[in-house]
């Protein structure tokens, strides 16, 4: 898929003022700082697009970044920010669920996981909720340029294998690097086949 436009829209602090007109919406999720914010910039090619930081907790709201004048990526604020305080948690969990619960066309939820980690409670909790709710969610591994490739390999296995734990199937699983943009075309191409089946479910 050809990236054309990718514009950012709006920012939001409640799913009731996110955009109300039917296109479809992918969200990306994970812990702060895994690197939400720059895949969304290296999908689309805008480098500045979604606002990026070394320092966790840079993206607070739900961001509609509108993309060919026809879908949204949405980027929203990581978990387990260590610095939260448990209040600012309960109001992450609560605005995020809502969110997540509430949006008709929101088509798969991306969760980014740092391809470094062991398998991260908060992670496989997270999931975990998405699957007991019934919200379709894919896996990307990001900043896998950090890792040689059998370090990698060896990773992704051993997370797979936790996941099996709790899961009959795993989800899509992508690896990402948003320095030297892999993953980027099997990115691309999985939205527009999820885009192509909603627009035939819609015809
Ligand atoms: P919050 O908005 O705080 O939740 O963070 P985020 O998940 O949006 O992360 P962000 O995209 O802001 O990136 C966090 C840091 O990781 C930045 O310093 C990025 O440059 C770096 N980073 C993100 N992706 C990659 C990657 O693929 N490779 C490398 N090496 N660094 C990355
Ligand atoms: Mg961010």
């Amino acid at each position: 898929m050809d990236i054309n436009s990718a514009e950012f829209l709006i920012s939001n602090t409640t799913f009731k003022k996110c955009p109300q007109n039917e296109k479809a919406e992918f969200a990306f999720i994970g812990r702060s700082n895994v690197g939400k914010s720059s895949l969304i910039n290296m999908i689309t090619g805008k480098k500045k697009l979604a606002k990026t930081s070394s320092t966790p907790g840079k993206t607070q709201l739900i961001n509609h970044f509108i993309v060919n004048d026809e879908w949204y990526l949405v980027d929203l604020p990581g978990y387990g920010y260590a610095k939260a305080s448990k209040k600012s948690r309960k109001v992450w969990e609560h605005f995020i669920s809502e969110y997540l619960l509430h949006r008709e066309f929101l088509l798969t939820t991306f969760v980014l996981i740092d391809s470094r980690l062991e398998p991260q409670a908060i992670d496989l909790e997270f999931m975990n909720w998405c699957g007991s709710k019934g919200i379709p969610f894919s896996i990307i591994f990001t900043k896998t340029d950090k890792l040689s490739s059998s370090a990698l390999q060896k990773k992704l296995s051993f997370y797979k294998k936790e996941m099996l734990k709790y899961w009959e199937e795993l989800p899509p699983v992508f690896i990402s690097s948003s320095q030297s943009k892999l993953g980027r075309e099997s990115i691309l191409n999985y939205l527009q086949e999820i885009l192509n089946s909603f627009s035939e479910s819609r015809s």
